[in-house]
């Protein structure tokens, strides 16, 4: 129980302000909100960005980045005396081997993109709308007529779980509590994704016209814009379109905008774990039901979408729902996909939803040497091999084919790659980001990451692996979460696909 008058939800912020944990610093943070120090000192452990404020340069080390040579670049920055750590993927696949330097520059993203196309619903290369016209047709039609609108379009979400929107919205709007509450999850921590760190960057104000008709119909009081910490210069972007909209009264004070930046935690990006981390909490997610529309923030009714969801909208409200539903090819609306690894031009593409594999790799320039095996929806989504170029890239098709969509972080890799350090650079970042909350997950993923480097370390007996199935099952059926619950799948789909790196016997 916190002593009367502390104030938990100001800890994070703080302990930012402070430059992180230091000697000292969750005393003064105990003084200045009233929560023990003790406390203070659990939460903000929890945070990468904060428990380790000292790590220097940050060397990313998701896939994408070790195939393109993360371990030279820690070489170089050693070698020039520079201090470095290794870090869990940065959102800067496109830029692989990614740096990133707290106290620099953010490095200047050179992505390619698809060229613009009427019929894309962002349309990244496009001159950012600021007529805000959708929400203005909102508030001329009412709630009523957005919410059949977004049904019609049957947009799902693009966070990972392609929940249909609409349920969302409607189900905050039957709650008869009227403190409500709107949320950006612009977290983005998938690895092989950053998709949503460009629409803040070229489109924010497609963004922000979204939240304001998400809060206008679903009469929420209050925004909160949830950016990961290594996207400084991304919460920028957004709080300058804010403030631009409102300068040219396109955006009302019926809600107040808030900006939090994440501390460096890829759990965050979970709906519940980032509204525990909203509220100065480590960030655990929590067991549903409840779900956030109904407690939510604060233990209030609350709508968490991703960034590309909210930033259909405008689209959606503008051209109609119909229209959004037959933009896609085999499920509504296009899609941005991110492309790195292997392939001639890393970016963000936006196609028809269900575009082929092979077609997107002809629209990244092509795969650099031959193609072996890929990740359609980051690390979560585990492998596919090359002989299923021509799946459809939608959530439907890629569950059917054992992956998933998920955030469309796609990762290309050739032949050669060795899938046992594939698989192991997916292990070492989930047993590094699970909460620790369910001994299912915490205790799995280090099982897995432990049978892997035996493997690889002692002479490849395929013995090392022999429980690996057994841990991936209890993973799966007793998580509490996504995480725990999809990070067996990239050791289970390479053995699956390429039984032979695994010293196991291979189909005729
Ligand atoms: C481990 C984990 C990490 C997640 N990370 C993100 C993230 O970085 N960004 C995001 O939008 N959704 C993420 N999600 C999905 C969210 O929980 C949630 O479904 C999403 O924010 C809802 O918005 P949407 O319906 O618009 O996709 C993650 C889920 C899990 C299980
Ligand atoms: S599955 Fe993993 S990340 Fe999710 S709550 Fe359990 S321990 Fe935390």
């Amino acid at each position: 129980m916190l002593p009367k008058n502390a104030s938990r939800e100001e800890i994070l912020k703080i302990l930012e302000d402070e430059g992180g944990l230091r000697e000292g610093t969750s005393a003064e943070v105990q003084r200045q909100t009233g929560v023990p120090e003790a406390d203070v000192y659990g939460v903000g452990t929890f945070y990468h960005l904060l428990s380790d404020p000292d790590a220097g340069v940050r060397v990313c080390q998701g896939l994408s980045c070790q195939v393109q040579g993360c371990a030279g670049k820690m070489a170089e920055l050693e070698a020039a005396g520079t201090k470095a750590t290794y870090t869990a993927c940065l959102g800067r696949c496109d830029m692989a081997p990614a740096l990133w330097d707290p106290d620099g520059d953010p490095g200047t993203p050179e992505p390619h993109f698809s060229p613009g196309h009427p019929d894309f619903v962002i349309d990244l290369m496009g001159a950012d709308r600021t007529t805000y016209s959708a929400l203005e047709a909102a508030r001329g039609n009412g709630a009523e007529w957005v919410l059949s609108e977004l049904e019609a379009s049957g947009l799902t979400g693009r966070g990972g779980a392609g929940f249909p929107a609409h349920i969302k919205w409607r189900g905050v709007r039957a709650q008869p509590e009227t403190e409500r509450y709107v949320v950006l999850n612009a977290d983005e921590g998938e690895p092989g994704t950053f998709k949503d760190r460009e629409v803040i960057l070229k489109r924010p104000h497609l963004v922000v016209e979204g939240l304001a008709i998400a809060a206008h119909t679903l009469e929420a009081g209050d925004i909160y814009c949830y950016v990961r910490g290594e996207f400084g210069h991304v919460r920028q972007a957004l709080m300058m379109a804010v403030a631009e909209a409102r300068i040219r009264e396109m955006i009302d004070h019926s809600a107040k905008w808030h900006f939090v930046d994440g501390h460096g935690a890829y759990i965050c990006g979970e709906e519940t774990a980032l509204l525990e981390a909203l509220e100065g909490k480590r960030g655990m997610p929590r067991m549903k039901p409840p779900y956030p529309v109904e407690k939510g923030f604060r233990n209030k009714p609350t709508l968490i979408q991703n960034v590309e969801s909210i930033a259909c909208l405008p689209a959606i409200l503008n051209r109609g729902g119909q229209w959004f539903q037959h933009a896609g090819r085999t499920q509504p609306g296009s899609k941005l996909y991110c492309l790195s690894g292997h392939v001639a031009k890393p970016g963000v593409y936006e196609a028809p939803m269900g575009i082929s594999m092979r077609e997107l790799l002809e629209l990244a320039g092509g795969v650099v040497g031959e193609l072996k095996a890929f990740s359609p929806g980051g690390a979560s989504s585990g492998f596919l091999p090359a002989d299923a170029i021509d799946v459809a890239m939608d959530f439907e098709a890629l569950a059917e084919a054992g992956s998933m969509l998920g955030s469309a972080g796609v990762v290309v890799l050739n032949t050669t790659v060795d899938m046992v350090d594939a698989a192991l650079t997916q292990a070492v970042f989930f047993e590094d980001e699970s909460c620790g909350q369910c001994s299912p997950c915490r205790i799995g993923t280090q099982i897995l990451r432990q049978a892997l480097e035996r493997y690889r370390d002692e002479g490849r007996n395929p013995e090392t692996l022999s429980y690996v199935a057994d841990v991936a099952w209890g993973m799966k059926e007793a998580s509490i979460c996504g995480l725990g619950q999809a990070a067996s799948l990239p050791l289970e789909s390479a053995m699956q696909y390429f039984p032979g790196e695994f010293g196991l016997p291979v189909p005729e």
